[in-house]
């Protein structure tokens, strides 16, 4: 099979899992299930599911890894919609449609984000086949890596760096978590789903991360020279909002190269896993190419 068409399947996986797992009530809730859903099925690239389910097919079951796989793409929702507020990166735009909070008002997008968290503990609650203990564990990766110390962390770092030029440690550690983390969660839920060893857990993890920095960075580029209606969201966000990204403390070359360099480094951890890797890395290199 070559890479497009697996990636096919595999987003359409994950869209047949949330269409499964998104259970829209017909009761008082019914406005937060709309905003939930809006946002849900707004054409995202479902690039953090199929990142979980490709970890879980490199050492066992993809079908195992469902539930996870749609969880992660339930809590990256819900990071998005909270990041478009007016009191966080106030954008209007999200997926090619008005975001969240310009559709359904602002008090109700909180309260759809912090739905689609809760949601995405009870998809893997309600739906995983993998034994208790996995389960558990996986959950515990995915909270950990979601919270303080892991994506939250990481848009704290951004927002706190507003308007100040912060060293590149700091950025690092700003890309690392607020967009790395659920990059390392996906994959390493995939591959705990699948019953892979510790080793290639980590191995897992370290891939991830490496992946999620270059996507950042990718997006730092894309916020300067893509346009809105190819990337589905406003471009020059990040200059509006005095965001210190890749670009602004490297420049738009060096930064090409650093993503360059992110994304070899993600695929030399796929090294051992010889052509069982090629999924990965062709994943990487279209990440890499990506223009939304
Ligand atoms: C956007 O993520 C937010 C970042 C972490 C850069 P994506 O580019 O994966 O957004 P969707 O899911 O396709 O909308
Ligand atoms: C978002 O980073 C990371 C999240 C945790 C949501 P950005 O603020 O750069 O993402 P976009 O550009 O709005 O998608
Ligand atoms: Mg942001
Ligand atoms: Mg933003
Ligand atoms: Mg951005």
């Amino acid at each position: 099979m070559d890479f497009l068409t697996e990636f096919e399947a595999k987003i359409n996986m994950a869209n047949q899992g949330l269409q499964t797992y998104f259970v829209k009530k017909e009761n008082h809730q019914m406005s937060v299930y709309e905003a939930m859903e809006y946002s849900l099925f707004a054409g995202g690239k479902r690039i953090r599911p199929v990142l979980c389910l490709a970890c879980a097919e490199l050492f066992g079951n993809a079908e195992d890894a469902l539930p996870f796989a749609c969880a992660m793409e339930m809590i990256h929702t819900y990071s998005l919609i909270h990041d478009d507020l007016p009191c966080m990166d106030d954008d209007d735009l999200r997926r090619g449609k008005p975001t969240n909070h310009i559709v359904f008002g602002e008090a109700m997008a909180v309260l759809a984000g912090d739905a689609l968290l809760n949601a995405a503990f009870e998809t893997v609650l309600n739906h995983s086949k993998v034994n208790p203990a996995v389960t558990l564990e996986t959950l515990k990766v995915m909270a950990e890596l979601s919270g303080t110390e892991g994506m939250i962390g990481g848009q704290v770092i951004d927002l706190e760096s507003e308007g100040k030029s912060v060293d590149s440690v700091t950025l690092m550690a700003m890309h690392v978590h607020k967009t790395g983390a659920l990059m390392m969660a996906s994959a390493k839920a995939g591959a705990l789903a699948a019953g892979a060893s510790k080793e290639d857990v980590l191995n897992m993890e370290n891939f991830a991360r490496y992946l999620g920095v270059a996507f950042q960075i990718k997006d730092d580029i894309l916020d300067v020279e893509s346009s809105t209606e190819v990337l589905g969201k406003t471009i020059g966000s990040d200059s509006a909002n005095e965001k210190t990204t890749f670009v602004t403390l490297y420049g738009l070359e060096q930064s090409k190269k650093m993503l360059e360099d992110y994304t070899q480094n993600a695929i030399d951890t796929l090294e051992v896993y010889g052509e069982r890797g090629a999924f990965l890395k062709e994943l990487s290199l279209f990440l890499l190419r990506r223009d939304r």
